[in-house]
């Protein structure tokens, strides 16, 4: 305000112009209060929140917080086979999370995210459009800060996933799996709440160069193994966010670039292989992914496909070939997305035993098989989508003990 007089029109017989820093600055001391002038205020738009409601966002940042500092991180499990001689494969344990998925580190980027932007709250009710895993972990976390919460899901998701999320006091509308982002986004206007909205923001909710992120995390935990860079990270992709956390992570550390590649697989049902192709964002799908959690009927904004390296195609009887076959081994059942991870990462393993490469593989373990046993550790499930297992796990076994899958 220094310079040219200050002109007020409408407000005249005021004394103008005035030094407004100097009454800024005696403001407080003559008045009390505000430092802004009256004759001002129609220049001055606070939005200053009230103590409480500052004191609330204040505790809630530090409740999540604390939550994290109580949290150890997730394994690293190496699966040993016989044919592996010089091939180390890794299995990132993200089902031990406090919410049992890898969606524990999303929820809580999204709830921080929400809270910093200024989006969340005292009494605020959060909504997100989700096939389970995410609603559960946002579920974990409303209960955290007090907060109401719904979920909308797709009418497929399993009745453990619905329980949990009721666990943890969450609520559940079920909807056609093409409905659950109007549905959300319109419950959100009507009950004047936030959005999440994991598919937009899963990829920029993540401090994407660290704070133990998964990418910081995993390829720390391989620092004292005989190839401590691995060749490849193997993931599946439901929001993108952990495909995108990884593949930036990968290329800001020069060292990693080098040598590490991203392998996104991808489930039957789901337009990433075709969007990774053609490049077309339009794709969409009627049916929805058999495999809860990963493969989506439209190009999420959270799929970043320029920072992956090579995409794969699933057959979801191969998926969930794999989660047996792997129960056999871990002695552990996992959920869907697990078995699609760890069919892709056998294959780039028979792969570099084919080409006489040694070096690592890293991939991950979602959630846990107890979410699904109604389904892909039901035999009569099973047969009723005329998913016929028994073939695979046995090419699986074949490859535990050769390295070669049949046809190669
Ligand atoms: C069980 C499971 N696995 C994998 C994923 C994929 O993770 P992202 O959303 O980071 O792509 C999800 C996402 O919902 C999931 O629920």
């Amino acid at each position: 305000m220094s310079g040219a007089p200050v002109s007020l029109e409408g407000r005249p017989g005021r004394g103008y112009p005035v030094d407004l820093r100097k009454e800024a600055r005696e403001w407080p001391r003559k008045r009390g209060g505000s430092p802004v002038p009256e004759a001002f205020h129609h220049l001055v738009i606070d939005r200053t929140l009230e103590r409480r409601d500052r004191n609330w966002v204040y505790e809630a940042v530090r409740r999540i917080e604390a939550d994290y500092c109580r949290s150890s991180d997730t394994h690293l499990i190496k699966l040993d086979l016989p044919c592996l001689a010089d091939v180390d494969l890794y299995l990132k344990d993200e089902s031990t999370h406090p919410s049992g998925s890898l969606k524990h580190r999303l929820a809580r980027s999204l709830f921080l995210y929400g809270l910093c932007n200024g989006w969340i709250k005292k009494d605020t009710p959060i909504i997100e459009a989700s096939s389970g895993s995410t609603a559960i972990s946002e579920a974990y976390f409303a209960r955290l800060l007090g907060l109401p919460f719904i979920a909308v899901v797709p009418e497929t998701t399993s009745e453990e996933k619905i329980a949990q999320i009721e666990f943890f006091g969450g609520e559940c509308r079920r909807v056609p799996a093409k409905a659950i982002y109007d549905e959300a986004a319109g419950l959100a206007d009507r009950l004047k709440g936030h959005y999440a909205d994991q598919f937009t923001f899963a990829e920029r909710v993540t401090d994407w160069r660290g704070s133990n992120n998964i990418a910081e995390s995993m390829f720390s935990q391989m620092g004292r193994e005989r190839y401590p860079t691995p060749s490849w990270v193997v993931v599946s992709a439901g929001t993108g966010g952990t495909s995108s956390t990884i593949g930036r992570y990968i290329r800001y550390r020069p060292e990693l670039f080098m040598i590490a590649r991203l392998c996104v697989v991808d489930p039957e049902n789901s337009v990433f292989f075709d969007y990774f192709q053609s490049g077309d964002a339009g794709l969409t799908l009627e049916r929805g992914s058999r495999i809860e959690g990963i493969g989506r009927p439209r190009v999420e904004p959270s799929f970043l496909p320029d920072v992956i390296d090579r995409m794969m195609q699933v057959p979801d009887v191969a998926s969930l070939a794999t989660l047996w076959w792997l129960e056999g081994v871990l002695g552990r059942k996992c959920g869907g997305s697990t078995g699609t991870n760890l069919y892709g990462a056998l294959q780039i393993a028979a792969e570099m035993i084919r080409d006489d490469e040694a070096g690592s593989i890293v991939t991950l373990i979602c959630d846990p098989g107890e979410r699904y046993l109604d389904s892909y550790y039901d035999r009569g499930w099973l047969d009723a989508q005329g998913l016929d297992i028994g073939p695979h796990v046995e090419r699986l076994q074949r490859f535990a003990a050769t390295g070669c899958f049949d046809e190669d």
